[in-house]
């Protein structure tokens, strides 16, 4: 595998691949991989003919600074485990490398930035757009991967990729999430739930399930409330928000309707937010 650290050197790398008609296969991360992460490159590998991923911790999206402080950084380890599942290249830049200037751009993606995670987590989805677009341009690649735990970060990026990057005609592939047995969803921020958290933490997607179960004997504001009366009745989880939303508009839904609508919900296991949803 190999292992570039400087936009030109992966640029010049990537267009060799390019001009033998190679169809290139992008996983963007922020390292700490777990398997959802390794589970995509597998999904690239399959599908493409060199899979290049990036680790990049990205300052602009975290809205609170502790919170970027406190993020897991594992370059060794992920490393070893992107060769294991035969990625074809890393990307690891350094903070000045991709920001050698203030990025100022500000993104409008017709409103879909403004609920759930963009009413708590302010400027968030820009800094994803400052970033992925950067990443989109350096690599060019034919197909992007993301994880649909992070179902709005999908629709923003997909927003991104239609209304300002159409040129580089990318295809994004949104994957399923991947659970530990206990239903805990996958994520970077499991490693830093103590026991005791971490121990709580499967009850967010048990009770998105027992709803999605009985969704028919409830109203959507009564399954909202329901959801977050049965989590918070654990001292160690507080619910931020549960949204039940329209998959396209990401609006709060007046009715359910299957194959159309989602729950999201985000939660404070201690300090750690945890963010999970399920499909209707
Ligand atoms: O989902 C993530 O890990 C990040 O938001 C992404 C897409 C790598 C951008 O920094």
């Amino acid at each position: 595998m190999l292992i570039t650290r400087t936009i030109k050197d992966l640029k010049n790398k990537i267009s060799k691949y390019k001009a033998d008609g190679k169809q290139i296969g992008f996983i963007p991360t922020m390292g700490a991989l777990h398997k959802g992460h390794l589970s995509l490159i597998e999904c690239s590998k399959s599908n493409d003919d060199i899979t290049v991923a990036s680790i990049f911790v990205n300052p602009t999206q975290f809205n609170n600074k502790e919170d970027l402080k406190k993020y897991p950084r594992e370059e060794e380890k992920d490393i070893e485990l992107l060769k294991q599942v035969g990625c074809d290249i890393v990307f690891i830049p350094t903070v000045e490398e991709m920001y050698p200037e203030e990025d100022k751009r500000q993104f409008n993606f017709g409103g879909i930035e403004n609920v759930m995670e963009g009413k708590f987590r302010d400027g968030h989805f820009n800094g994803v757009a400052q970033i992925v677009s950067k990443l989109f341009q350096y690599v060019e690649p034919d197909n992007a991967y993301f994880g649909i735990k992070d179902f709005q970060q999908v629709a923003i990026i997909r927003y991104l990729n239609k209304h300002y990057l159409a040129d580089l005609n990318i295809n994004i592939v949104a994957c399923d999430i991947l659970r530990e047995e206990d239903g805990l969803a996958m994520s970077s921020r499991n490693k830093l739930l103590s026991p005791n958290y971490r121990n709580a933490a499967p009850l967010i997607q048990k009770t998105l399930k027992k709803y999605k179960k009985d969704y028919k004997n409830y109203s959507v504001k009564e399954l909202m409330n329901k959801i977050t009366e049965e989590i918070n009745e654990n001292e160690l989880l507080n619910v931020e928000y549960v949204d039940i939303v329209d998959n396209t508009t990401l609006k709060t839904v007046d009715k359910i309707i299957e194959g159309q609508t989602t729950a999201c919900i985000a939660v404070f296991a201690g300090k750690v937010r945890l963010i999970d949803n399920i499909a209707f």
